[in-house]
């Protein structure tokens, strides 16, 4: 199989994201961005700041871009340290179908169930790490850490190349960390990206061909005998793929922990809830999800042709559209209470996963990551707080998380 429609296109207005007022105060503001994405939502939910741009806020809007993948192609260059596009994320139907037929299986509820025990002890092992301790750096020592590690146990690969694994996911996502230069220098930044996904392609490429000679039961080798209508993935396929797991899988659950940490930790009586009665947990994962949505905004889409938006505005060919998930999922025109956190909500429709045909391939492993983290961790550390000093919490830029999120119990 492979994604012969070309390359993905230039987003024309990438370049001047970093500009328009609206989007920077949007963005600006991640550590409690609910209010502001409401301000946004009764300021009509639609702006187009700049030309070539154009931000969605209100729900149905950013539903409407996200299930007319005909009008809104996801064939974007995202500069990730990537030479082609990644799969599935930057390829459009009919392809995109077929990768996900291919794809879903190895993702499903009955897949994950397999990794159960895996994770659970995985989890416990971090925890033995630090509970004696009385206290834990939880981004460092847990959240960053841990779904790493899942990935590499359904990679088939050893633990300790664990850190290794890690700076290729930072020399792509957190650039900064590699060379700080590369916070405000361009070229740096894009110097480190191409080293590291060259990196990514090198490392991905031998295990490949290695699992090719040797096949065992990890993704790998079922990526090498996946088969949907008589075609297999490409060496390329599978390199593009395992590129967008490391950088769509790992950071975000990461992210996540920290957000429904910080919530927790913060708000003793929802702690509480799920202490006393963990079969509430599946519920607050999907409720922390909405209201913390850690993936606030989307890939961009850019608009195949000139189109006329829900409320009546045209976007012209060519602009570049961001979603808000976590305005959609804020939106009181569809979720009425929605600046209730609860944890007893019979229905939570909510989009932090994403929506239509891009919708997230490793929600039910990053659900499983969650439930399971919540249920362990709750039933050895019921009780934990802040630790005194560490009370101001720093959201730094990109995917919403906390960085060295600090707690103490007893
Ligand atoms: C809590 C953790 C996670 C969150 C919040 C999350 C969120 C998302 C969102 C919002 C999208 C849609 C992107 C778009 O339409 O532009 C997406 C897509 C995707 N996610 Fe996740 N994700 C998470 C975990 C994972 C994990 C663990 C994996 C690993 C397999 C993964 C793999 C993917 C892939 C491959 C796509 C692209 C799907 C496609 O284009 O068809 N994600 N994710």
């Amino acid at each position: 199989m492979s994604d012969s429609d070309g390359g993905t296109q230039p987003v024309r207005a990438l370049a001047a994201i970093a500009d328009p007022d609206a989007f920077l105060a949007a963005m600006s503001d991640l550590a409690a961005p609910q209010t502001r994405y409401a301000a946004m939502i009764e300021g009509g939910g639609f702006l187009q700041p700049t030309e070539g741009m154009a931000l969605s806020f209100d729900r149905a809007m950013t539903e409407h871009v996200l299930r007319h993948h005909e009008l809104f192609s996801s064939r974007v260059d995202l500069n990730l340290g990537n030479v082609r596009p990644l799969i599935p994320l930057n390829v459009d139907p009919p392809n995109h179908s077929k990768y996900r037929k291919l794809l879903d299986p190895l993702f499903a509820p009955r897949r994950m169930d397999e990794r159960e025990k895996d994770i659970t002890e995985r989890v416990n092992g971090f925890i033995d790490g630090f509970i004696d301790n009385g206290e834990c750096n939880f981004s460092e020592e847990f959240a960053e850490l841990f779904p790493s590690s899942v990935f590499l146990g359904m990679m088939g690969l050893p633990e300790e190349d664990l850190r290794m694994f890690l700076g290729m996911r930072d020399g792509i996502l957190h650039a900064e960390k590699i060379d700080p230069n590369a916070l405000v220098d361009f070229g740096a930044r894009a110097a480190v990206l191409e080293r590291t996904g060259q990196e990514i392609y090198d490392y991905f490429g031998g295990l490949v061909d290695d699992r090719r000679q040797s096949p065992t039961d990890d993704v790998i080798s079922m990526f090498l005998a996946a088969e949907v209508d008589g075609e297999r993935l490409t060496r390329e396929d599978i390199l593009d793929i395992c590129f967008l797991f490391l950088i769509a899988g790992l950071d975000t659950v990461s992210d996540s922990l920290t957000c429904m940490y910080a919530f927790l930790a913060t708000h003793p009586d929802h702690r509480q809830q799920i202490a006393r009665d963990p079969s509430l947990i599946p519920n607050a994962v999907e409720e922390l999800m909405r209201w913390e949505s850690p993936v606030a905004f989307g890939v961009p889409r850019v608009a195949t042709e000139d189109t006329t938006m829900p409320n009546g505005e045209m976007v012209t060919k060519g602009t570049a559209v961001v979603v808000s998930y976590g305005a959609a999922n804020i939106d009181q025109k569809q979720c009425p209470d929605s600046f209730d956190v609860r944890f007893d909500r019979d229905v939570n429709r909510h989009i932090a996963f994403g929506a239509g045909v891009h919708r997230c391939l490793g929600s039910h492993l990053a659900r499983r990551e969650l439930r399971i983290t919540l249920a362990e961790w709750h039933r050895r550390i019921p009780d934990y707080w802040i630790k005194p000093g560490h009370e101001e919490l720093e959201y730094p830029p990109g995917l919403r998380h906390v960085k060295d999120l600090t707690l103490a119990w007893k």
